[in-house]
Order: structure tokens, then sequence, then C-alpha cells
């Protein structure tokens, strides 16, 4: 006979549950906490059928899928463009999105701007566990919304609560601010515990899913991700998004923010949105280019190179700084917060075997303007071109826009989408340089060697 769940094993100390008994409780550490219970309650067995049949009501059953409506191509708009590009071109209803980030990036602000603006497709229900109403409204006032009369606010993390007034308003988008601040009487005795919290964004996914409306839920995350709590809604959830800041904070870029999907159903993962934080809140970057130039009058100083990179479906020019100096410590190091150590270490690799540029007894500094992380392998040749002009001191031409990828045999390999590079170089007044080969690239942007 087939096995049904009827009993879990809970833990007292903290609530957490397991499906096997364990000494030890791998939530809160307590020895000897768990014990065997019949599981949480009918309404909850219901929503996860419910969530992973799609279908809610009380009886099990099966239906041909021919019959099945698609629910691809339901989307609205959220009324701002580069938060629709990163979702896959709009909010899918019934889904859920997570929106992680540090504390003060500017999650609450998003939320609440996208909250104004979806206001075309209904009603929005706005919960804020984090702030009383009046800091709500000071921010609505701050981002200029002025017209808000669909937007709902309750200012609460009691699921109980954010249950009743869900089905009072029914709205179309529900936000939540944030994961943190949801708790429940049902999910044993400790508030603010993962189990809680994973157990409330069950219950907010299946209303949604339920009443086909969508979610956002704010999360917070440290910077070196030591809170946990948050991965552990990744799984529960059809597409995380994370807010995050440029990493060197370059002067002058510093309030440039990127939206970066990590996780998908319904789009790519490649695409990001770009803003800035200014008095009145986000405003959207749709032409960022120039965002990560820098402006120069006359020559350009060795050690800087223009890459056209791409990020999703858009190319863009970034100015990448290299800088060498002789090895302080016994071994070289590389100093890169935007590009991945290990690539720079291997262009530096090609660098030394292809062309006999001695980088080993260096250390390498690595910088992108604007502070945008780049991890597309188009960036290769312009770092290649960067460290070389830093170790020899000589400049590259300036309007030029390097795009390639390096084998370790030395090649350039041919980048992907070179059409739309070309286009962003020349709309920006450069023209697009790549080549066969590493030595030959090396030669056509530096000359002969005769410096
Ligand atoms: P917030 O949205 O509260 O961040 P989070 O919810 O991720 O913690 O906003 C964070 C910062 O942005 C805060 O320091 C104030 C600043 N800010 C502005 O500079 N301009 C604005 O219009 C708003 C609303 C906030
Ligand atoms: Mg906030």
């Amino acid at each position: 006979m087939k096995k049904t769940r009827a009993h879990v094993f809970k833990c007292g100390s903290c609530g957490h549950e397991e499906p096997k008994w364990l000494g030890r409780c791998p939530e809160c550490g307590e020895w000897n906490t768990l014990a065997e219970i019949a599981v949480a309650s009918a309404r909850s067995i219901r929503a996860e059928n419910g969530a992973k049949t799609g279908n809610f009501s009380t009886s099990p059953q099966s239906f041909p899928l021919s019959s099945v409506d698609p629910i691809e191509g339901k989307r609205v708009s959220s009324g701002i463009e580069e938060l629709d590009r990163v979702l896959g071109g709009g909010i899918m209803k019934r889904s859920a999105v997570l929106l992680g980030g540090e504390p003060g990036i500017g999650k609450s602000t998003l939320l609440l701007q996208a909250a104004a603006a979806a206001q075309t497709q209904g009603r929005i229900l706005y919960v804020s566990g984090e702030e009383s109403a009046g800091q709500v409204k000071m921010r609505a006032d701050r981002i200029k919304a002025e017209k808000i009369d669909r937007i709902e606010l309750c200012c609460t993390g009691r699921m109980e609560d954010i249950l009743v007034i869900l089905d009072a308003v029914k709205p179309v988008l529900v936000m939540v601010d944030s994961a943190q601040t949801l708790h429940t009487d049902d999910a044993g005795p400790a508030p603010g515990t993962i189990n809680q919290m994973k157990f409330c964004a069950y219950e907010l996914i299946s209303w949604v899913k339920e009443h086909d409306a969508a979610l956002f839920l704010a999360a917070h995350v440290t910077k070196d991700g030591l809170i946990s709590g948050p991965k552990t809604l990744e799984h529960m959830v059809d597409t995380v998004l994370y807010f995050e800041q440029g990493v060197s904070g370059e002067a002058g870029n510093t309030d440039c923010r990127f939206l970066r999907p990590s996780k998908n159903r319904f789009g790519s993962v490649d695409e990001i949105g770009i803003f800035t934080m200014g008095e009145e809140g986000l405003t959207e970057v749709a032409d960022p280019s120039l965002l990560f130039l820098v402006r120069r009058e006359g020559n350009i100083p060795s050690g800087i190179a223009t890459a056209a990179v791409l990020e999703g479906s858009r190319s863009l020019l970034v100015e990448l700084q290299a800088l060498t100096v002789p090895v302080k410590g016994s071994v070289s190091r590389v100093f890169s917060g935007s590009i991945e150590i290990n690539r720079v270490s291997r262009i530096a690799a090609c660098l030394e075997k292809h062309l006999g540029l001695r980088l080993s007894d260096q250390d390498l500094y690595i910088n992108v303007a604007g502070g945008i992380r780049i991890n597309e392998v188009g960036v290769e040749l312009a770092l290649a071109a960067a460290l070389y002009s830093a170790r020899t001191g000589i400049p590259l031409p300036a309007k030029t826009a390097i795009a390639g990828e390096l084998s370790l045999a030395g090649e350039v390999l041919p980048v992907r989408r070179r059409n739309i590079r070309e286009k962003t170089a020349a709309g920006l007044g450069y023209s697009l340089f790549t080549a066969e080969d590493l030595k030959s690239a090396i030669r056509g942007l530096f000359g002969d060697g005769k410096h």
C-alpha cells in the first residue's frame, strides 16, 4: 500500500519539521526535541497538492494534457520596463518573485514604484511588516507616486491577518516587504525562524496561484550571504531577482543599481535591469552605455581598454582599467571585483605564454568603470589589451571597442551577436575591433612594437 505522509517529526524548540526522526534538530541544533505529530492542517496539504498539480479542488484528479490552458502568455506589465525585461517580458500571472538584496539597496522602493506603476492592472496589496503606514506613505510621496488609490496597504507580518486581507481585497499583485517579517501562529512557537518564513511564503504562493495574481517577496541578504534564510525560499518561487550595487563604487556611479535574475522559470537569466537611485527614487537606465565609460579629454592613459560586451539582449561598452605593479609578497596576486579572478589569471597567463609578456612577477589590479560585474566571455580580448597596455605603458587607440574570447592556445574566438556590439559601438562613435589571434590583435592595437 502506498504510504501517505500523515506524520512528520517536529522540533519542539524551533518548530522545524523533518520527514524522519533525528536525534538533533538540523535547524536549531537542539537535541532530542523532535517528536512525531500529525501533518499540520488540511489547508496546507491541499495547498501543497494544488501547487504541484495546479489543481486546488479537494479530491485529487487527473485531466487530459490537451485540455490544459497554457499560462504562458498571461503576462502583465509592471509598468517598469527594466523590471519587465528581467522578468522575461512582464509579470507572469500566478508567479512568485523573490527580490533579494542587502538592506538599503532599494527593494522597498522598487516594490512601491512597481505597485504604483502597475495599478492599471488592478488592485494591489502592499504588505509591510517592516515599516509603519506613515513611513510607506512618506516613501510614496518621495517617489512622487501621485495616483495611488488602487494600492491597499497593510502593516503586519502575521500570516493569519494577511490571508484575511488578501481574501477581502483580492489584489492582482501582492507586494510583501519582507519575507523575514512573516510569521504565523501555526508553525511552531518561535517566530522569525526559517521554518516560519517558509511556511508563510508557501501560503502566499498558494494564494496567488489560486487567485490568478502574482507575488513579489522582498528578502534581505547580506553581502557574504550570511543569512541563509532567503536561500531556502529560492526553490519555492518561480523567479529570483537580486538587487545589487556596482562592486567598485566608483565616484559618480555609486547610485547605480543592477537587477539580476539568478533563477527564472519564465525567461532568461542573462538580462539585467539597470537603475540609478536618486532623490525621487529609482530611475530606469534604458541606454546604459554612458554609465560605464569615462569621459576623457586628450590622451587615454595606459591600462585603459574599452570592451564591447553583451548583457542579455543588449550590448554595453564598458571601460576596463588595469594596473600592474611588481609583487610585494612572494606570489603574484590578482585584485578584481568585477571580473572573475580566474579569468584575469588565465588571460595574464596567455599574454605571458604567447607574447612573452612577463606578468607573473606582477600584482594585477582590474576595475570596471561603474562597478558592473562582467561575466561575458567577449570581454577577454579587451582584458588582454588592458593588461598589455598597463604592463608596457603603451596606451590603446581612442574610440576602439574590443570584443573577443581567448582560447588557451592564444586564438581569438568569434563573439556572439557581433552585429549588436558593432551597432552599439558605432552609436557611441567607436569602431569595433576584433582579430583572429592574440598576437595579431596586439599588433593591430599597439602597432609593431617600435614604440
Ligand atoms: P529602500 O528601498 O528602503 O531599501 P531596502 O528596502 O532595500 O532596504 O531604500 C534604500 C535607500 O535608498 C535609502 O538609504 C534611502 C535611499 N533612497 C533615495 O536615495 N531616494 C529615494 O527616493 C528613496 C525612496 C530612497
Ligand atoms: Mg526595505
